[in-house]
């Protein structure tokens, strides 16, 4: 195994570990290029899952890099990564995996020496490992998909109107990934913004600003110094993102640039497609895989309506019939049978029906 050259994923917070980093590279300390770096606001906002998934998707080890004890400018937010680094390590025993993959370490930002030993030590230690046992060749990443469409220049200029100086904030999630919300489109209305406002003869001064999330509150913190500088704030980001800035900036405008959409995925370049309603209990077990509440125009669950014809649905010779394909798959795999079960009503309260709903992880509150 003298070839093994492991890949160890590092959350560092940006206050310390991440500001390492950097002094060490100014001090032209030499690390091993092995440990890839993720940036935090603040350790405490990894989550178990992160970790886990790092392992899951292939890297070798992970570690967490926060302040040290006491300086966290959360207060908190290294002792709960801690606590969450245990967790990860207390699973990865159970599944018989070495729990050493996984270390939290604390450092301050005047510490680039420690960091470079940090990463020397980590991949020592998980040379001496060998290759995690679910190893894959590169590291994957894999994003949650909520689509949406930037509206018109024309309804954004309305909203505007009376502003003379604004910030547009985009945001890195989902919105960058359906090219609606990251850098570019920030850049792209700003200055289309500009054009309009000029030609009409009220120039108006724009900012731009990206956020990691804005549906995180220690993310949208990060606009509190300038947020009250603007007349107003335009979000690029789903609808949640306006909401939590409206929400944390009491005394500020915001207006949504998005029209959100779906929870979908690409299947072309420039297309995404519907797959998901956010309904609260996932049924697709029960379809092979496939979910006609989204995918049915009449979210059928007992088979297709009359108006299904050559694998398509009624409303349009674009949308394929859901059903069409659970029935092929289930004729496939010999299991038509399954659909002689009548599927009971589906129970709607866990949608968006019974009322705005909330996720708590108990493991996760202080
Ligand atoms: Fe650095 Fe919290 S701010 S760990």
């Amino acid at each position: 195994m003298d070839t093994f050259e492991p890949q160890i994923v590092a959350f560092c917070c940006k206050y310390c570990a991440y500001a390492a980093a950097d002094l060490a590279g100014s001090m032209r300390l030499s690390y091993p290029p092995n440990v890839k770096i993720v940036q935090l606001p603040c350790t405490g906002r990894v989550d178990i899952f992160h970790l886990l998934k790092a392992i899951e998707d292939g890297a070798d080890g992970v570690y967490v890099a926060g302040c040290l004890e006491w300086e966290c400018h959360f207060l908190k937010g290294n002792f709960r990564a801690r606590k969450k680094v245990e967790y990860v390590k207390k699973t990865l025993a159970e599944l018989g995996i070495e729990p050493e993959r996984v270390e939290m370490y604390n450092l301050s930002s005047a510490m680039g020496p420690r960091f470079a030993e940090i990463a020397r030590e980590m991949t020592d230690r998980i040379k001496e490992l060998g290759p995690s046992p679910v190893r894959t060749e590169t590291v994957q990443t894999r994003c949650y998909m909520i689509i949406g469409d930037r509206k018109s220049l024309a309804e954004i200029l309305d909203m505007i109107k009376d502003s003379r100086n604004i910030l547009i904030s985009g945001c890195k999630g989902c919105v960058t990934v359906c090219n609606v919300g990251g850098l570019k489109e920030v850049q792209v209305l700003a200055s289309s913004l500009k054009i309009a406002r000029k030609k009409e003869g009220k120039p108006i001064t724009i900012e731009e600003n990206l956020l990691e999330r804005q549906c995180d509150p220690e993310y949208i913190a990060e606009l509190s110094e300038i947020v009250h500088n603007y007349d107003a704030v335009i979000s690029m980001a789903c609808g949640v993102g306006p909401q939590f800035l409206s929400e944390a900036y009491p005394k500020q405008k915001f207006f949504p640039a998005i029209d959100t959409k779906f929870f979908g995925g690409a299947t072309a370049h420039g297309v995404w497609e519907e797959r998901c309603a956010g309904c609260g209990s996932c049924v697709i077990h029960q379809y092979d895989g496939l979910c006609p509440i989204s995918r049915c125009s009449k979210s059928l669950m007992n088979g297709p309506c009359g108006g299904s014809a050559s694998g398509l649905c009624e409303i349009s010779k674009d949308v394929v019939c859901i059903w069409d394909m659970i029935v092929k798959k289930k004729m496939e795999q010999g299991r038509l049978d399954d659909l002689l079960a009548v599927a009971p009503a589906k129970d709607w309260s866990t949608s968006r029906d019974g009322g705005p709903r909330k996720s708590i992880r108990e493991e996760l509150t202080q």
